[in-house]
């Protein structure tokens, strides 16, 4: 399958409000909550706050219908503090239909570009404990387990792994606007 990541826009957010409801393992957003991440302008309150809110989204081959289909979405915050200039992912989520196939890991390789190009130094994410599919995925993008607090989920209580990485030179990168190919397994 093949898919574009784009920045988020508001006429995105009944699709992405509809993924994250059909993804009960990522936080349940009020739309109120997704408007931070629409408006870098926000930014100039608090300079050294950023936020960024990704799309990934299907080829659209009848261009007479302009609508899109959001087939994923992430969402993470920069603290530009001076010191870890950490990068926290707040959520992230993929069409239960469409999963494995590549948009996940995506969507964190962009995140973690923005972060570098923005001077993140760290970029870390809290994750239920029980969550396995998250688990590998993070893993395999090079995050390493840094802590864990427990019982910090409710419904049901669970404990978080906070997962964390460097934000390097190194560390893998794909921009907005890179259309993927995923072969299916
Ligand atoms: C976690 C989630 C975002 C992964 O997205 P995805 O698009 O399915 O992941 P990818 O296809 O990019 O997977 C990349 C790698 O992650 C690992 N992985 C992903 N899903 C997995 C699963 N169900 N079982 C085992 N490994 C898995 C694999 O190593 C996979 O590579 P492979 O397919 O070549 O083996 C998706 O399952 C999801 O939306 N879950 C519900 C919401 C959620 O849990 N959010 C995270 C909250 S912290």
């Amino acid at each position: 399958m093949s898919f574009t990541l784009r920045t988020m826009r508001a006429t995105d957010l009944e699709q992405v409000r509809a993924i994250a409801i059909a993804s009960p393992e990522s936080p349940q957003w009020q739309p109120s909550d997704y408007a931070a991440y629409l408006s870098p302008e926000n930014s100039t309150y608090n300079p050294a706050l950023l936020r960024t809110a990704l799309v990934a989204v299907a080829p659209n081959p009848n261009t007479r219908t302009p609508e899109e289909k959001i087939l994923a979405f992430a969402a993470a915050t920069l603290l530009l503090d001076g010191a870890q200039n950490l990068c926290q992912l707040d959520s992230i989520a993929v069409r239960p239909e469409t999963r494995r196939q590549g948009l996940g890991a995506a969507l964190l390789h962009t995140v973690l570009h923005w972060a570098a190009q923005n001077s993140a130094r760290h970029f870390s994410l809290e994750v239920r404990a029980g969550n396995a599919p998250a688990i590998r995925l993070y893993q395999r993008l090079g995050l390493r387990p840094e802590g864990r607090r427990p019982s910090y989920y409710t419904h049901p209580e669970e404990d978080a792994l906070i997962l964390g990485t460097p934000v390097t030179a190194g560390t893998p990168r794909t921009q907005i606007g890179t259309v993927f190919h995923h072969e299916n397994h």
